[in-house]
């Protein structure tokens, strides 16, 4: 079973959210499952439109990952561009892609509605994440709720190719959407997400991290009262807990004598005895670059011997380059 991820460079600081509610799973499956993990710099063409950022950003992700506690000998971790083979499959891929299947895309529609303009490559944004997953004959893709939708294109594209040029061509993939993964609320209560302004970042300054963390929005509730246990601050506290310690808290909490001064002190602790090694290797490989490119160009050497046969034999299918010998 061939697990499949794909993250965009995008230059924010990882949050809490993202943590316990993506990266930590990702990388726990590496022990169960062949994982590939690529960063989707071509993607990113779509947004940022600066190399040198490119660059900076595509090596930021590499570092958290890694930071967080990626096995690159487990875990395949490399740069999209690194094969670009990627690109010559999606243009096989768009010729059996229905316009419409592309403009009813929510992704797509989304970003002109908020005001983007409309160029090829973003509408084309699916089809290019659908080589991505079929160039490596992956099984599962594990993602949000929002990337279901690309995963059931990508799905759509595979069987409409291998109906036209071979059955077993191209893997049809499946969407893993753990259901168990609650969301991460934010300081503010809603869900935490960089477009609220409400996360609480792992690789930020500790002053950042700190004025997060005692920024949690509470009520006024007095010390001595019971307090509701599933605000934003208490879900967040138990995300850093063990079961008992959970229980005892919440049983303080719903007591009364409990202040949230001393609740955000603890998660604050907390919070750093699990993210300031992570901190200080993020720090370490950073001051390794040589040592980082290694890992990256490794990682797309043996993916890049993974996709390639799978394009050849989709070129062959397909009737592309000179017949095959015999
Ligand atoms: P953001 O909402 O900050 O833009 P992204 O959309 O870039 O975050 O999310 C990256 C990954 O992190 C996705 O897999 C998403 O499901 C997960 N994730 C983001 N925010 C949360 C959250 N508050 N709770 C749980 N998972 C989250
Ligand atoms: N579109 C995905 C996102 O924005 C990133 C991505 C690109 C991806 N290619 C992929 C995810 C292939 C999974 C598989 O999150």
């Amino acid at each position: 079973m061939r697990v499949l991820s794909g993250i965009q460079p995008s230059g924010d600081f990882l949050h809490l959210g993202n943590y316990f509610g993506a990266i930590r799973q990702q990388i726990e499956l590496a022990g169960t499952h062949e994982t590939l993990l690529f960063i989707a710099d071509y993607h990113s063409m779509t947004t940022v439109r600066d190399g040198a950022k490119r660059r900076e950003f595509t090596r930021g992700v590499a570092l958290d990952y890694l930071a967080c506690g990626l096995d690159p000998e487990r875990t395949l971790l490399f740069r999209q561009s690194d094969v670009p083979e990627v690109c010559e499959l999606a243009w096989l891929l768009s010729t059996v892609t229905p316009m419409g299947l592309l403009e009813r895309a929510h992704a797509y529609k989304d970003r002109i509605a908020q005001g983007q303009a409309a160029d090829h490559g973003l509408f084309a944004y699916p089809v290019l994440q659908a080589a991505d997953i079929l160039l490596y004959r992956a099984d599962l893709v594990p993602v949000g709720q929002d990337q279901k939708q690309h995963i059931e294109m990508a799905r759509d594209m595979a069987q409409r190719f291998n109906h036209a040029y071979g059955e077993d061509l191209l893997v049809v993939p499946e969407p893993f959407i753990p259901d168990d993964v609650a969301v991460v609320p934010g300081t503010d209560g809603r869900k935490m997400s960089k477009s609220y302004g409400n996360t609480i970042s792992m690789f930020a300054p500790p002053k950042q991290v700190k004025r997060a963390v005692m920024g949690i929005v509470t009520d006024s509730t007095p010390v001595e009262d019971p307090k509701d246990t599933t605000t934003a601050l208490f879900q967040l506290w138990s995300l850093f807990a063990s079961e008992a310690e959970r229980e005892e808290l919440f049983a303080r909490a719903r007591a009364g004598g409990l202040g949230y001064g001393e609740v955000k002190k603890d998660l604050h602790a907390r919070v750093n005895a699990l993210f300031e090694p992570m901190r200080a290797r993020r720090a370490e490989l950073e001051a390794r670059p040589r040592e980082l490119e290694a890992i990256l160009a490794e990682g797309g050497r043996r993916a890049r011997e993974i996709g390639r046969p799978v394009l050849e034999a989709c070129r062959r299918a397909a009737g592309l380059g000179p017949a095959p010998a015999g």
